[in-house]
């Protein structure tokens, strides 16, 4: 078993994440039997009936539509219901939308309960339940209204891998990769010398990935929880991938648009001097052997441009884009004018 401690000084918090696999029913079992509350990601409860939880349950159907305030209202109703009190024990199950959505709930009810997120996608794996952002999705907006509360531990295990579709598996794989064109090149190396053994879902590999990118993201969150700075660079391929996503009406999964919005964002870090060929070329690479697309084709610009103004990172003076740079130690440009992006596909 791998751990990783957390420590975050801006909200004096710390806690643990713990990566192994096949330990996680003995620990859903114990916590049962404290007298936890859990919210569980209904999918994942179909496909692990026999370690799940059956006291103080409420299954979620995950979805960005569910993300809602409604849900959240849901959530709080259930815990009011079976009557959680200030000292109780919410255990988040399921991917990010669960995660998100839970930990909201467990920031908010009598200003805040202890939080276990146990995350069984990849993408939350070795993003979303680290690091403390919590949402739900409000009036078309994503992500919209949110809290930042740590959890209390992250519990992951790799056997929850197994159930995963390609798209899902290389959805959060597309995380693992960003972090490290921005952080870490070796680690990058090892993803691209270990491209076979990823794919099969080697559980060794797998774990050390995991490990890795959580190691890198709470690095990122100590220093800068509320994403006034550092943790800007988590939006490496994001950006473009926002006005992908938009053009394409959300028909491209989100793990394929970061992966193109990383191309296309490195060949305008390649063209301002930011990174060198070689650097654009081993990004390219490993995004292309993995079978993520590498061109895109814009439906409708005006769309993509006003997409990409509307972004979070779109201040007046132009966007702000977390791009890998000179031995992959990310770097922000600010007021980058969005049309020099749309030119990136013309
Ligand atoms: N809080 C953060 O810092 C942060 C960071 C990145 C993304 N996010 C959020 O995460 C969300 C996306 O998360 P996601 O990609 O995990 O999506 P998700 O939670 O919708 O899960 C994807 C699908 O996989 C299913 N699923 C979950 N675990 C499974 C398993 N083990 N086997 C089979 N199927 C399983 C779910 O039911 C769902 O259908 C977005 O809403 C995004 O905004 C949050």
């Amino acid at each position: 078993m791998k751990s990783i401690t957390v420590n975050i000084s801006e909200s004096k918090t710390n806690y643990s994440i713990f990566i192994g696999s096949d330990f996680i029913g003995d620990k859903l079992a114990q916590y049962e039997k404290e007298g936890a509350y859990f919210i569980i990601d209904s999918r994942v409860a179909s496909f692990y009936k026999n370690i799940i939880p059956k006291e103080r349950v409420f299954l979620f159907q995950a979805s960005e539509k569910n993300k809602t305030l409604l849900s959240l209202e849901k959530m709080l109703d259930f815990l009011r219901q079976n009557d959680a009190l200030r000292d109780s024990t919410l255990v988040a199950v399921g991917g990010g939308i669960t995660g998100d959505v839970a930990a909201f709930a467990a920031s908010v009810y009598m200003r805040g309960i202890k939080l276990i997120q146990v995350p069984t996608t990849l993408l939350a794996m070795v993003d979303s339940s680290v690091g403390g952002k919590t949402a739900v999705n409000f009036k078309g907006i994503k992500n919209n209204i949110g809290t930042f509360y740590q959890p209390g531990m992250v519990l992951i295990d790799s056997h929850f891998l197994d159930s995963l579709t390609d798209k899902e598996y290389l959805n959060g794989l597309a995380e693992s990769i960003k972090i490290a064109a921005v952080r870490d090149k070796e680690f990058f190396e090892y993803i691209a010398a270990n491209k076979t053994s990823i794919l099969k879902r080697s559980k060794a590999i797998m774990e050390y990935i995991i490990a890795v990118s959580c190691r890198l993201k709470a690095e990122i969150v100590e220093q800068d929880e509320k994403e006034s700075g550092i943790r800007k660079l988590l939006n490496f391929g994001h950006t473009v991938a926002h006005g992908i996503e938009s053009d394409s009406n959300h028909k491209i999964h989100h793990g394929f648009a970061v992966a193109l919005g990383m191309i296309y964002e490195s060949k305008y870090a390649l063209k301002k001097g930011y990174i060198d060929k070689d650097t654009y070329d081993a990004i390219y690479g490993l995004l292309k052997s993995l079978k993520y697309p590498t061109h895109y084709e814009p439906k409708d610009i005006d769309k993509m441009l006003e997409a990409l103004s509307k972004d979070k990172k779109a201040g007046k003076n132009g966007i702000s884009l977390a791009l890998s740079g000179k031995n992959m130690q990310g770097v922000i440009i600010n007021n980058i004018k969005s049309k020099e992006l749309i030119d990136l596909f013309l």
